[in-house]
């Protein structure tokens, strides 16, 4: 990993670290709000292979909505175009997990990275595999290179007992005919993507293949074509942080994806992926010293999409 890029790495992640976090812990999924507030890590993998982390970078963590990125690539993968005859590709400008558009759009999300879509792309999972849950962990084993990936049960449980307004959304966009399943099953299905654990390390290696033209870094399997990886890059930069998307565009200039556990993965198209894991959230759910972080990286770096 190239010294400039380091330099860079530890000079964003010692501001940002000094900062007063004014976020809050997500404790409306009960397991999220045992985590240890303080955890702090950065890693960056270029599409070299060449890698640099720092901080809490080897510790697992939550990677909840960031799975919606991968969840998203399997479906577009196996249905190809039809995909958004179910779901739409326009920011919502609203929470992750609003249902108020639903009305007004008939029961098509207006992208899939809001719960609504997210739910949506299960359902369409579900009804393209023999087995949802297990073909799409291995997925995510294969991209990830960790062949003993599991959903944390604990975790998964933990929203299972308590996702009121995901039932309410499923059973909502059920109501209009957009989910083709039972609803309990999609839902099972979601909860348990959500729940997908990876280390700093591990989630900026796994992107790789977004910005690496739809390749996976190590041995250039094809995992996507090169359009619909662009495709997925153009939704992250309008979608991927639901109302606050405008501002991290205008902040840091890259696509990315954002989790309730803290976690935002971003990157900059054929050079680097980046993984930033801090716990503590703005009022929009973004991870508030992640979102800090990568600012600061893409001003000093003098590199973004624009
Ligand atoms: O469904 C939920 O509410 C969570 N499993 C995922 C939400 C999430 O990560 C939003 N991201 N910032």
């Amino acid at each position: 990993m190239n010294s400039n890029y380091q330099n860079i790495i530890e000079n964003a992640y010692n501001l940002s670290n000094s900062l007063e976090n004014k976020g809050k812990l997500a404790t409306y999924i009960p397991e999220l709000a045992n985590v240890d507030p303080s955890k702090f890590g950065v890693h960056m993998t270029k599409v070299d292979g060449t890698h640099f982390g720092m901080g809490d970078h080897l510790e697992k963590f939550s990677i909840q909505s960031i799975a919606k990125v991968l969840s998203l690539a399997l479906a577009y993968k196996i249905v190809g175009e039809k995909l958004w005859e179910r779901v739409d590709v326009e920011p919502s400008g609203t929470k992750f997990d609003s249902l108020l558009l639903l009305e007004n759009y008939r029961g098509i999300p207006r992208n899939p990275f809001i719960n609504s879509g997210a739910i949506v792309i299960c359902d369409i999972l579900i009804s393209n595999l023999d087995n949802a849950s297990i073909d799409f962990l291995e997925f995510v084993r294969d991209l990830s290179g960790i062949p003993d990936l599991t959903y944390s049960d604990q975790i998964a449980d933990s929203e299972k007992a308590t996702g009121y307004r995901n039932v309410a959304l499923c059973n909502f966009i059920k109501s209009f005919g957009n989910i083709k399943n039972e609803p309990n099953e999609v839902l099972d299905f979601y909860f348990d993507m959500c729940s997908i654990e990876m280390t700093c390390q591990q989630l900026s290696y796994t992107f790789g293949f977004l910005a690496n033209g739809g390749r996976q870094l190590v041995d250039g399997q094809k995992i996507i074509s090169k359009s619909k990886s662009k495709r997925i890059n153009s939704l992250m930069l309008t979608c991927g942080f639901y109302d606050e998307s405008g501002e991290f565009a205008f902040k840091v200039g890259l696509p990315g994806k954002s989790g309730v556990g803290g976690g935002i993965v971003a990157l900059y198209p054929h050079n680097y992926t980046i993984a930033v894991w801090s716990p503590k959230l703005n009022p929009s759910g973004n991870s508030f010293k992640g979102m800090k972080l990568l600012e600061e990286v893409t001003t000093h770096s003098e590199l973004s999409i624009f």
